[in-house]
């Protein structure tokens, strides 16, 4: 076993962490508060290879590794998480999902643009009354014969407004269950496909989160992905990987925190000593540093699995489940460590803690993670 990265891995952590103190840094703060888009900060990603890093280079992509993925996922996170969710939805649930079940016209038309960070991509799963029990779906996909007929509303959707290429799930016959929905991509401008109003969010307030609306949407057989009925199959196994792209995401969030907490321990001086020299705190250090390194193995126990083609899902609901733990643990230390200076904009620890919430919710909340892990562990 091998505790190395390679220097390919090094590289692309550096660019990453790189990009995220000259260009993620600066408006950070303002577009947390105003709740903006980072746009062009996006389309600087694009350019970087970081909204296709793990597709093959065939469709444009990066053709790294999901160790690659993770680096990017952890150091884009400590700055801006905003940010990192773009990466993660386009690169683990939209690329992914296109390029291992995507027919060939569909990775060339939908694929290679989201690849190349022209466009970027949603996964429409959860509905007003389908977050956790996912099977639940109300969206209908009616079989037409050339085309399905989409209505219905999905909630929460992450790049909501800002997609141009959107993977939803919708239920075709119901007296299938799960083995009834199918996965359709439905492309922004068809007609009857409306967004709904921007959620006011506590974290990640930079990203655009809607409902979207669908309103006798025709959307063409060949827009299927897979099998008729593999759309719920097509959703579990994409999120299985999704996941580990939102541990590395709650990692970084940690991880930001952290660094932060520590210089600010070592500077701010009080009963004539420094904050770092006083034992309740080193302790609370070392503490955050064990559960960091922790999550971090875990996240890449899981990219590592993943990149050797065996079985990840576990892994991943573990890594997603500790770590965002860990997130939520080590921001309120961090502010805890600031004191008063913790609690207002300009020391970030308090958008960090306010950012780390989501992780323990979306991609399946943590107690989903523990129903994933204890049936593994039980069967
Ligand atoms: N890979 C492949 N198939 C899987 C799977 C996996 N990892 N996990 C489950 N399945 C399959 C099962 O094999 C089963 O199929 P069969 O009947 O053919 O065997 C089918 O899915 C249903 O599974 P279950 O019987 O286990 O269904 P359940 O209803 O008891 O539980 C669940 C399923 C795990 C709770 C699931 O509903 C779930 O993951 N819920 C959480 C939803 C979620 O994560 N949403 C995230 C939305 S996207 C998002 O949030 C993006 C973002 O924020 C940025
Ligand atoms: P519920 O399912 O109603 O859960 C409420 C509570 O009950 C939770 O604590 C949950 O853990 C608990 N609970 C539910 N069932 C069980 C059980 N069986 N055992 C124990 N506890 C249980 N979805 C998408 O499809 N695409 C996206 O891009 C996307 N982005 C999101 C972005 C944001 C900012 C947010 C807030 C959500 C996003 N989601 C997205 C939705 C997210 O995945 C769901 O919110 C999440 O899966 C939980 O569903 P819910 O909100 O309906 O909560």
């Amino acid at each position: 076993m091998y505790f190395e990265f390679s220097e390919e891995q090094l590289m692309i952590r550096q660019a990453a962490r790189d990009f995220a103190q000259t260009e993620l840094k600066p408006g950070v703060i303002e577009r947390d508060e105003h709740q903006r888009f980072p746009a062009e900060q996006v389309k600087m990603m694009g350019e970087l290879g970081f909204l296709g890093m793990m597709v093959s280079p065939k469709y444009s992509g990066s053709g790294m590794d999901a160790i690659s993925y993770v680096l990017v996922m952890e150091e884009l996170s400590k700055i801006d998480a905003s940010a990192s969710v773009v990466v993660s939805v386009n690169n683990s649930l939209v690329c992914y999902g296109l390029e291992k079940y995507g027919t060939e016209e569909q990775k060339q038309k939908y694929l290679v643009p989201l690849a190349k960070g022209e466009v970027i991509g949603a996964f429409c799963l959860s509905e007003p009354e389908a977050g956790s029990d996912a099977t639940a779906q109300s969206t209908t996909a009616i079989d037409m014969g050339d085309h399905y007929l989409l209505n219905g509303t999905k909630n929460w959707i992450t790049n909501g407004s800002t997609a141009s290429t959107y993977l939803v799930m919708a239920q075709t016959d119901a007296s299938q269950r799960h083995h009834g929905i199918n996965a359709l991509i439905v492309e922004k401008g068809m007609p009857g496909f409306t967004v709904g109003a921007k959620e006011n969010k506590m974290g990640i307030r930079g990203s655009d989160t809607h409902s979207l609306h669908f309103n006798d949407v025709k959307v063409p057989k060949e827009n299927r992905i897979g099998e008729e009925g593999f759309g719920f199959k097509f959703a579990m196994t994409v999120l299985a990987g999704g996941r580990i792209g939102i541990a590395a995401q709650a990692l970084g969030i940690a991880s930001g925190a952290y660094e932060l907490a520590l210089n600010y321990a070592k500077e701010r001086k009080a009963f004539s000593k420094t904050l770092s020299d006083l034992q309740a705190i080193q302790f609370k250090l070392a503490d955050m540093a064990i559960e960091i390194e922790a999550s971090r193995l875990l996240c890449l126990k899981a990219a590592w699995l993943k990149d050797k083609g065996l079985p990840y899902a576990q892994a991943s609901s573990m890594a997603k489940l500790y770590a965002s733990q860990t997130a939520m643990k080590t921001t309120v230390e961090a502010v805890q460590i600031h004191g008063g200076y913790g609690f207002v904009k300009e020391y970030h620890v308090e958008r960090l803690m306010r950012d780390a919430k989501i992780t323990q919710i979306y991609e399946g909340t943590s107690e989903i993670q523990r129903i994933v892990i204890s049936r593994e562990v039980l069967k």
